[in-house]
């Protein structure tokens, strides 16, 4: 690696991270159907057919897969909380067994020195309230606050760092707009319910943990690099927009209480009546904001229907994934997101990695954290108060739509044995965090 932990200040935080779908093997537990599923389960929506029922058998072997973490010298991991795991129905009877694993793991953290980063949802929806709407209904901050209720009175002692949602845009508009997630829709309307709703039920959430004491409370959101395909004025109205819906709306909801303009344009009239009564809401003071980065995208304006943009390729290499490689933006929006919005707050990069090569010798990996850890301290000698850096991800997993195909880990997974090998980029990362 090009950096070493001596180049950042003393108490910043190396992690790495996974989600309970993708590693724990969702048919072991007890753990009740989720919406993911439900969408898993009909023809053609995932790349190789596959669900997450044995994932990687991280409820089996989560000792061994701690001991990967304390063995590379991260200092934390961020894992999240599955709902249906903890609640089946999503409301009322709780599954003991669920719930008694993370507090094992949890403190299977603790006792190897690993701070615990948690993230109350990361994209498993209870297939019973799915049923009712899911984020469309907006019962559902209800719903998750008496989640993160069980989670808090459980675990919140000892928790490093509490998420409440894992990427709202990937919840909302990825899942109802463009239809790539579950549920799967495609419907303006859902969309803009889900936008909404999503922030309601993060601002109940933090409510939630304030009152069981819980301290060190954030949201984990994604952005995107966005620009111009060209010097035209459509192209930069089209990338205005796009940046307005994926970087901007969530943010500006919870440090302004308003949503863009470029957003309204679209979704006002799809919103749900009264929404601006839920602002305050959904304004909750916050201890930090988690940035998780991939990419970048140029864009130009279409004929189409709103939001009338579509993405044009500038030649940037890409991973195995077509995203392309852009670190410098990394660097724009740690910088942007700060003067903006959060401040003084410290940010946290909760997610930063690549789908590379199937191989162990993964050395476009190595070049891409390279590239982007590098970015990351550009912005901090800025001065933007980045606490801590995120690797996605520990190991290979289930990822979503790609199903198995696709591998963002630090350690290889033979899906057949379930046996892990660390790659080298892992080798490479041990190295620079012991120097
Ligand atoms: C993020 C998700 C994570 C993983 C990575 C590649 O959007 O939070 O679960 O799928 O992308």
């Amino acid at each position: 690696m090009k950096f070493k932990r001596s180049d950042f200040p003393q108490d910043f935080i190396f992690g790495t991270a996974t989600s309970s779908y993708q590693i724990e093997g969702h048919s072991f537990g007890g753990a009740g159907p989720t919406h993911w599923d439900t969408f898993a389960a009909k023809p053609g929506k995932i790349l190789d057919g596959t669900d997450g029922a044995i994932a990687c058998d991280h409820y089996n072997r989560w000792q061994e897969d701690l001991d990967l973490i304390k063995d590379a010298g991260f200092d934390s991991y961020r894992f999240s909380t599955s709902w249906a795991r903890v609640m089946p129905e999503g409301r009322g009877a709780v599954n003991q067994e669920g719930l008694d694993f993370y507090e094992r793991l949890v403190d299977g953290m603790l006792a190897r020195g690993i701070k615990p980063m948690a993230t109350l949802y990361h994209w498993e929806m209870p297939a019973a309230l799915d049923a009712l709407g899911g984020w469309q209904n907006a019962d559902v901050a209800d719903w998750f606050a008496e989640f993160t209720d069980v989670i808090a009175k459980r675990l919140g002692d000892r928790l490093f760092s509490t998420a409440t949602i894992n990427e709202p845009w990937c919840v909302s508009w990825l899942s109802h707009f463009e239809g790539h997630h579950a549920p799967g829709l495609q419907d303006i309307k859902a969309t803009a319910r889900a936008m909404h709703h999503v922030l309601k039920a993060h601002g109940k959430s933090v409510q939630v943990l304030r009152q069981n004491g819980v301290k060190d409370v954030g949201i984990v959101c994604n952005f995107e690099g966005t620009m111009p395909a060209d010097d035209s004025v459509e192209s930069a109205r089209a990338a205005a927009r796009y940046e307005a819906i994926y970087n901007r709306f969530f943010l500006q909801g919870i440090f302004e209480g308003t949503y863009p303009e470029e957003v309204l344009e679209g979704l006002g009239p799809h919103l749900p009546a009264g929404w601006k009564d839920d602002m305050a809401l959904i304004q909750q003071p916050l201890e930090w904001v988690g940035v998780n980065y991939y990419t970048a995208k140029a864009f130009r304006e279409t004929d189409g229907p709103w939001p009338s943009c579509e993405t044009v390729r500038t030649g940037a290499d890409t991973t195995h994934m077509n995203w392309e490689i852009h670190p410098d933006h990394l660097t724009k929006l740690l910088k942007w997101i700060a003067d903006t919005y959060t401040k003084d707050l410290p940010l946290y990069v909760t997610e930063n990695g690549m789908a590379g090569e199937h191989t162990l010798n993964d050395q476009d990996r190595v070049s891409y954290l390279n590239g982007h850890v590098l970015a990351a301290k550009s912005a901090m000698d800025a001065g933007v108060p980045l606490g801590g850096y995120t690797f996605w991800s520990l190991m290979d997993n289930y990822e979503w739509a790609f199903g198995y195909a696709e591998r963002f880990g630090l350690v290889h997974v033979d899906f057949d044995t379930l046996e892990r090998t660390p790659k080298v980029s892992y080798l490479a990362l041990r190295d620079a965090m012991s120097q």
